[in-house]
């Protein structure tokens, strides 16, 4: 169910609510803003736990008090740390969101209203707009669950569990409530293109098929007026995409190759291109995987669920730029017609490829998808993929791997994702690289051994890029986690669905 959203000028002394939550600056010794006004109201019960060092506004740190039932309309008061000003914007605020979501949900409260509106004086660095942006983001990501397959809807300690339904924000006069309402309403296409994305990697290998995606990708062209096409089998065998269909050999599900075209700028006018792996269950192939943990290879689409929640965006915002989205998506399975070790195949590109490894697949398929991209002489063009188990290692959880073949529109991505949360870091494509891909017996092999072996996958794709701007992102370590971290529960994280709206939503503007 998607979160309610409504936004009102008020009082936060004044409003009846089950869950009434005001943030906290750490430098701050006592209330201001909000809270200031609360701890009035309250006979100054703010000022003296504070000054007991009982609530100092850490990141992350949460207090409820309960006001006396007279006087006092909100039934809890949450205080949310959100750390120090300095370092305050729309992440943290996202981050204070969650937590405080988390807490209604302890708590099995249904409604919650954030007084933001009255951020005190202090920090208007980060208007009402932003601050709404941020907040919806954070409550909107934290309150999404996936429990479709779960027969009673899923329940905690025997009783059914309780999520967040309606999100209040209150500003401090109507002016500020036009502000935050343009700003939530961005937010909330956002994070529910993300959650979009979260769901599509949630559903496990036998619902979120490569048919299945090709149905969510028509539904959304239809939304947004973009023009779709979608490739089978055999269509792809007589495009000569044989990258895909060679990784599909093995596979009885049909793989599907999809491209959607949005036109929101100039005609004519070049586009950006986004690419998505779309691996939708990846066994390795006849370079079989272990079978610990093998479940979790159904994410191994995270980034075509990225590419098509940001195009749900796209169909929403209505970006003044032209963008086409790619998505070339199969299984990687194993049977007697599956591609061997030591095959060769030409590639869409025209290159010949020998496959070492079977398990290196999704090089493969996005080779096909970037070479053909160069149809439409892309101005720029980024794909995201669930690519090597290196970047884990190299980079963990906590950054996207990023390389590309040009310095501005890398720096660019790198800004876009400190801005949005969804973090990159970037890896080297150094030429002395290259001849870890070199074969004996084609143009180039599917793996580069142990050494650097994100940076030779990104190598690989290099060689399918033209001269087109790019920059390929590895989300293998950030696309799901096991932990949960606070308005992401464990799971898939839609990265880099906000990344990409917000790095298509600049390039509209300039
Ligand atoms: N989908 C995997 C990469 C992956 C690993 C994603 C861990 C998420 C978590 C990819 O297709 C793969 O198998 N890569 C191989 C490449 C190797 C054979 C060169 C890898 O990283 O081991
Ligand atoms: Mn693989
Ligand atoms: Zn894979």
């Amino acid at each position: 169910m998607p979160l309610n959203i409504s936004i009102r000028t008020d009082h936060p002394a004044r409003v009846s609510t089950p869950l009434l939550v005001l943030q906290h600056f750490q430098d701050d010794s006592e209330p201001l803003g909000a809270g200031a006004a609360v701890d009035e109201a309250l006979g100054g019960l703010f000022s003296r736990l504070m000054k007991r060092g009982d609530f100092k506004g850490r990141h992350g740190e949460t207090l409820v008090v309960y006001p006396p039932d007279a006087g006092f309309p909100a039934e809890r008061v949450l205080l949310v740390g959100v750390g120090k000003r300095q370092d305050f914007a729309m992440q943290q605020l996202r981050k204070a969101v969650g937590s405080a979501v988390r807490e209604a949900e302890r708590m099995r409260v249904r409604d919650m209203t954030l007084a933001l509106g009255h951020l005190d004086r202090k920090s208007e660095h980060m208007g009402g707009h932003f601050a709404a942006r941020g907040a919806v983001e954070g409550a909107v990501l934290a309150a999404w669950d996936y429990r479709e397959l779960k027969t009673d809807g899923g329940s905690e300690e025997d009783e059914p569990v309780v999520r967040l339904e309606t999100l209040t924000l209150l500003a401090r006069d109507d002016e500020e409530t036009e502000e935050m309402r343009a700003g939530a309403d961005v937010g909330r296409i956002v994070a529910e293109a993300e959650n979009l994305a979260r769901e599509l990697a949630s559903k496990p290998g036998n619902i979120a098929t490569p048919t299945h995606l090709a149905e969510v990708a028509r539904s959304i062209a239809a939304e947004g007026g973009m023009e779709i096409t979608v490739f089978d089998r055999a269509a792809m065998e007589k495009e000569g995409m044989r990258g895909i269909v060679a990784v599909a050999a093995g596979t009885e599900e049909e793989p599907q190759f999809i491209a959607m075209e949005y036109r929101g700028g100039a005609e004519g006018a070049p586009p950006v291109v986004l690419v998505g792996k779309g691996v939708t269950f990846d066994t390795g192939g006849i370079s079989i995987k272990p079978a610990q943990k093998m479940e979790e290879m159904k994410y191994d689409m995270s980034g075509a669920a990225a590419v098509l929640g940001t195009m749900q965006a796209v169909a929403r915002l209505r970006p003044r730029i032209n963008v086409v989205a790619l998505i070339p998506a199969t299984e990687n399975l194993l049977s007697g017609r599956a591609t061997k070790p030591g095959d060769v195949i030409r590639m869409y590109s025209g290159k010949t490829v020998e496959v070492i490894n079977t398990d290196a697949e999704g090089r493969l398929i996005l080779a096909d998808a970037l070479a053909y991209a160069q149809r439409y002489e892309p101005a720029a063009m980024i794909d995201a993929a669930t690519l090597t188990g290196a970047v884990v290692i190299g980079l963990g959880h906590e950054a996207i791997g990023l390389m590309g073949n040009d310095g501005d529109l890398m720096d660019h991505v790198r800004a876009v994702g400190e801005r949005t949360g969804e973090r990159c870091w970037p890896l080297p494509l150094w030429d002395e690289f290259r001849k870890q891909i070199d074969s004996d017996v084609a143009d180039i092999k599917n793996t580069g051994g142990r050494p650097a072996g994100t940076i030779t996958a990104g190598w690989f794709l290099k060689e399918f890029v033209g001269d087109v701007p790019w920059v390929h992102l590895d989300i293998a370590g950030t696309a799901y986690r096991d932990e949960p971290m606070s308005y992401l529960r464990k799971g898939p994280t839609g990265i880099p669905t906000r990344l990409f709206i917000e790095w298509i939503r600049d390039r509209a503007e300039r």
